[in-house]
């Protein structure tokens, strides 16, 4: 390898570790100067101030109907298998919300052109990788409000499947023919495979901290948040400064949007989420609401949750679950994602106003204020 190349690789690992850092270490104080709005809590979601997240999916509904028809092409393998699993995970929904947050920036930045509709197809592809591969991890049965691909084929044509969808997406970002595009998805593929093992490694651990959960939650989840938001300004040839806020941006709402993610596997209704409740107390995950109720419980309901994170198995959710509201440690979880969320917000303040830097700023809230 070349001196400068390596040199180049290791100011972007460096750049790229910063950034996980500022996630976390940012956690809970503001990133710029905060004006008074920005420091104001966001707006609970009431009967008069909903998030209307279809107004917000109609900004962009056209270019993401590009985004469908890549996607569908993409998906036209002669292997049937590929075909049907890819369809069945694909074409079921999703609220497509990466690919969203790619447009809605690309948009709040000027015109959406023909790589920003191939990025997005790319980041829901490798989402969707992501969520094939943690499923069988998981040992989830249940998805976008239907039997999970490795309920229905195994785990190993889920796996191999999910392989399937992290190279298409790295074909597809090779047409970009942009070096900086495959280097910034590269790196994120990376630290979201890191972000699941190191996610492994805790399991069954109840004595994981909050940091190291925090980790988790930036690697497995925010990175391709930040990614999706980064790529729109990478691609629409912005100021670093703009690139940094966007990214920065994309990182809190991934880190507020896994937060809530993990309030709702406690919290949620099966019907709205789709996914079963009580997946993460199956298999042992110390998620924030758990570690919170080890450290605010008595030591008896300390135990329960830390004997239920050993054990890993759903016989204590009821139990469980009921600490973990004796605590409040899902109000605790909730603010600390209102938090990033707020940070998010923050972030855009160096976009000029339009209604999609609003959009943007809706969907920061609804990451926290989602039901599914
Ligand atoms: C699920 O993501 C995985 C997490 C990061 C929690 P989404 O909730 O965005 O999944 P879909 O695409 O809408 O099904
Ligand atoms: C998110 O974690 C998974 C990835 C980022 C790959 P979860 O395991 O909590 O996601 P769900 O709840 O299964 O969607
Ligand atoms: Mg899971
Ligand atoms: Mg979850």
């Amino acid at each position: 390898m070349e001196l400068t190349t390596l040199f180049q690789l290791t100011i972007d690992t460096v750049w790229q570790f910063y950034l996980a850092c500022t996630a976390i270490l940012s956690f809970g104080q503001p990133w710029t100067e905060p004006s008074a709005t920005i420091m104001t809590s966001i707006a609970p979601a009431t009967a008069s101030n909903p998030i209307d997240f279809d107004s917000i999916k109609s900004l962009t509904a056209t270019e993401s109907s590009a985004v469908d028809q890549l996607i569908l092409d993409e998906l036209s393998s002669d292997v049937v298998l590929i075909n049907q699993i890819g369809h069945y995970i694909i074409s079921n929904g999703g609220k497509r919300l990466r690919p969203m947050l790619l447009l809605l920036a690309a948009k709040a930045l000027g015109q959406v052109n023909a790589s920003h509709l191939i990025l997005a197809a790319v980041i829901e592809f490798i989402h969707t990788a992501t969520l094939l591969h943690d499923d069988v991890v998981d040992e989830s049965e249940l998805r976008r409000g239907r039997e999970s691909a490795n309920a229905v084929w195994g785990n190993a044509a889920s796996v191999l499947v999910g392989d399937y969808l992290y190279s298409s997406a790295f074909e597809m970002m090779v047409r970009t023919n942009n070096m900086r595009v495959m280097d910034i998805l590269s790196k994120t593929t990376t630290a979201i495979a890191e972000g699941e093992v190191l996610q492994l490694l805790n399991c069954n651990n109840p004595d994981t901290t909050e940091e190291k959960y925090l980790e988790v939650i930036a690697r497995k989840t925010a990175i391709l948040f930040s990614t999706a938001t980064r790529l729109a300004a990478v691609i629409s040839d912005s100021s670093p400064e703009v690139e940094n806020a966007l990214t920065l941006y994309g990182q809190q709402l991934g880190v507020a949007f896994q937060l809530i993610d993990d309030a709702l596997d406690y919290t949620a209704s099966t019907e709205d989420l789709g996914k079963n409740l009580g997946d993460d107390l199956a298999e042992g995950k110390p998620t924030l609401p758990l570690i919170y109720a080890i450290q605010h419980g008595s030591p008896e309901q300390a135990k329960v949750v830390i004997d239920a994170i050993r054990e890993g198995s759903r016989d204590a959710f009821n139990d469980v679950f009921a600490i973990v509201k004796a605590t409040n440690a899902i109000e605790y979880t909730e603010q600390c994602a209102e938090r990033a969320a707020a940070q998010a917000i923050a972030a855009l303040q160096c976009l000029p106003d339009s209604e999609f830097k609003s959009a943007l700023e809706q969907l920061a809230r609804f990451s926290v204020q989602r039901d599914h």
